[in-house]
């Protein structure tokens, strides 16, 4: 069973581990520098960091953020109820088993929870194929390709009536 939990600071060392994973490496998903060391010690209302645990071993990551609140402005100029996700499967051995699929349902139920969300975001790079047709299984959409830094992405958004149908 897949749950999810509150990352805390002793979940550094993991989380530096599923980095140099050539999967993560390649989906771009860590390209920015994440800086667990100081950000698993601040806590924000925009934002949730998440572990997801497999019958309650560690097996990847997952953020939310209310995009319009995030610090760096990441999204740019973008209104109220949206969120944002990003989301990695840290150890291979999990990876294309329905894991992923789980971990993006448990997330999108707990946005939706709040009333005032209506569009979930997600920006995977432009060249990140899999992903793509993953998120599209899931039922979100193609909306923009822009670059974030010097990252070409898919912008893709999953819509409150979407999800719900
Ligand atoms: C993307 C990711 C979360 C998907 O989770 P998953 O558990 O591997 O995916 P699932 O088993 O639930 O679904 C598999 C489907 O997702 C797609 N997929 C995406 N990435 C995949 C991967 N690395 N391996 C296998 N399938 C992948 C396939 O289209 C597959 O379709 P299928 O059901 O017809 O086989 C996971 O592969 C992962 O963490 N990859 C590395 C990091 C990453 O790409 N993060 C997203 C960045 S935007």
């Amino acid at each position: 069973m897949i749950t999810l939990r509150p990352a805390t600071s002793d979940d550094c060392a993991l989380l530096r581990g599923w980095e140099k994973q050539p999967h993560v490496i390649e989906s771009g998903a860590t390209n920015d520098d994440w800086m667990w060391e100081t950000e698993l010690l601040v806590k924000h209302e925009w934002r949730e960091q998440l572990i997801a645990q497999l019958d309650g071993r560690p097996i990847g990551y997952l953020e939310i953020i209310d995009p319009s609140l995030e610090s760096s402005h990441y999204w740019g100029d973008i209104g109220p109820g949206h969120r944002a996700l990003d989301i990695w499967i840290g150890e291979p051995d999990c990876i294309g088993r329905g894991h992923g699929t789980t971990m993006m349902r448990l997330a999108i139920n707990r946005c939706f929870a709040n009333d005032e969300v209506h569009t979930i975001l997600v920006d995977p790079l432009a060249s990140h194929m899999r992903a793509h047709r993953f998120y599209e299984k899931l039922g979100f959409r193609k909306t923009d390709r822009r670059y974030f830094g010097d990252d070409d992405c898919c912008v893709y958004a999953l819509r409150r009536a979407d999800w719900a149908s």
